[in-house]
């Protein structure tokens, strides 16, 4: 059972990145100095957290996040005041392909919803994406909805440089090698 099917069956659980993962996203934030980080699959804002930290310690980058389901979008909100986090963070309530469509440059995207969407959410944001941004996708064991991204972001002639790092069920890292709006 992957995607939508695993979501009803838990609920609001958190469903979210492991701590290793988290910190990967920081330091990998604080090399690219992004402007702009995007965020597909907030959840209840572990790995938004992670990604606001990484742009408050910038002082320079902000987060557009995205949730569909309203009760976690509340939770995220709530626990990015928590953390004194939420001025940085423009979190949308619904669906990624509906809330990111106006998203006009990314410069660091991660990836942490539905599998199933990751290309669809990719295909979107591709444009916009500046030379050299960051795509990182985090991964479900087994899923294979996965397999069509993963496919993509390792094709020689997709423009990207991709690597898989063996935390948790994998984060698959590509760096855009293409030029911005290709
Ligand atoms: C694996 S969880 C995200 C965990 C989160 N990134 C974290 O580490 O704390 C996936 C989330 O993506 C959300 N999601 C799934 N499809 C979505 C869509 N089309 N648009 C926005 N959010 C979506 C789900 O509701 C779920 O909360």
């Amino acid at each position: 059972m992957y995607g939508r099917e695993r979501g009803a069956l838990y609920g609001l659980a958190p469903l979210a990145i492991k701590p290793e993962v988290g910190e990967l996203l920081y330091m990998l934030a604080l090399a690219r100095r992004p402007g702009t980080i995007v965020e597909f699959g907030a959840s209840l804002g572990f790995s938004t957290i992670h990604l606001a930290a990484a742009a408050r310690d910038l002082g320079e980058a902000r987060v557009i996040s995205t949730e569909l389901e309203s009760d976690k979008a509340r939770l995220a909100r709530q626990h990015l005041a928590e953390a004194g986090l939420d001025d940085l963070v423009d979190l949308r309530e619904g669906d990624a392909l509906d809330t990111l469509a106006d998203v006009d440059e990314v410069d660091l995207l991660f990836l942490d919803g539905w599998n199933n969407l990751y290309v669809a959410v990719l295909e979107l944001l591709e444009p916009r994406l500046s030379a050299g941004a960051l795509v990182i996708a985090d991964l479900s064991a087994g899923d294979p909805e996965q397999d069509s991204f993963r496919e993509r972001m390792s094709d020689p002639a997709g423009g990207y440089a991709t690597i898989e790092v063996p935390l948790d069920a994998g984060v698959v890292v590509s760096v855009r090698t293409a030029p911005a709006g290709a």
